[in-house]
């Protein structure tokens, strides 16, 4: 896949799989916008990966927070032609019998795991609509891939292609 120059959205960008996912997107000549929650390794990672990435500080649960980091990203990088959704916290939540559940976890996991990707996607692929054909990852003719599975043990997965 050709990737000199597009940009790509990462959320949770600042550790595990993501990060991994900024540098090599990097290391390809793409720009990858690492939108996390976590400042410090966010931030390191940034400076490490010089001019081509950019990080915004975003709670994926809290959707003016997402908007605003994508407009920063959109900005910056003048469109967005891909998004990797992958910010997400681990741990098990009780959903058959809840009435011995812990509500505040649920809570947390349902805000982070599943209103974060609605989210992303939400305030993302709006600005890939919005954008010309051009700036937007060759070869994809218009069309758009979501794809999308919540793993048991609570991490939500989101690749879209626009
Ligand atoms: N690694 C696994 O075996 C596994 C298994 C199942 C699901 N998952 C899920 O897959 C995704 C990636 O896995 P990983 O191991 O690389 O995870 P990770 O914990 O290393 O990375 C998750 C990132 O998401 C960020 N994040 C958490 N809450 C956020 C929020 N509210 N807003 C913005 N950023 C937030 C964290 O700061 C972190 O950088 C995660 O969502 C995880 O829950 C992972």
């Amino acid at each position: 896949m050709e990737l000199e120059d597009i940009t790509v959205v990462v959320t949770g960008g600042a550790s595990g799989l993501e990060s991994a996912t900024c540098r090599r997107l990097v290391n390809q000549s793409a720009n990858a916008a690492i939108l996390d929650l976590d400042n410090e390794t966010a931030k390191a990672l940034e400076k490490a990966l010089g001019r081509k990435a950019c990080f915004c500080r975003v709670d994926v649960g809290n959707e003016n927070s997402v908007k605003h980091a994508s407009q920063k990203v959109h900005e910056r990088f003048r469109g967005i032609s891909a998004l990797v959704n992958c910010a997400g916290i681990g741990g098990r939540v009780k959903t058959a019998d809840v009435t011995d559940g812990d509500p505040v976890a649920f809570n947390r996991q349902t805000r982070i795991n599943l209103l974060g990707v609605y989210h992303v996607i939400l305030w993302v692929v709006s600005m890939m609509k919005k954008q010309p054909q051009s700036r937007r990852r060759k070869g994809t003719d218009n069309k758009r891939v979501v794809r999308c599975s919540v793993r048991r043990a609570g991490g939500p997965w989101c690749i879209c292609l626009g």
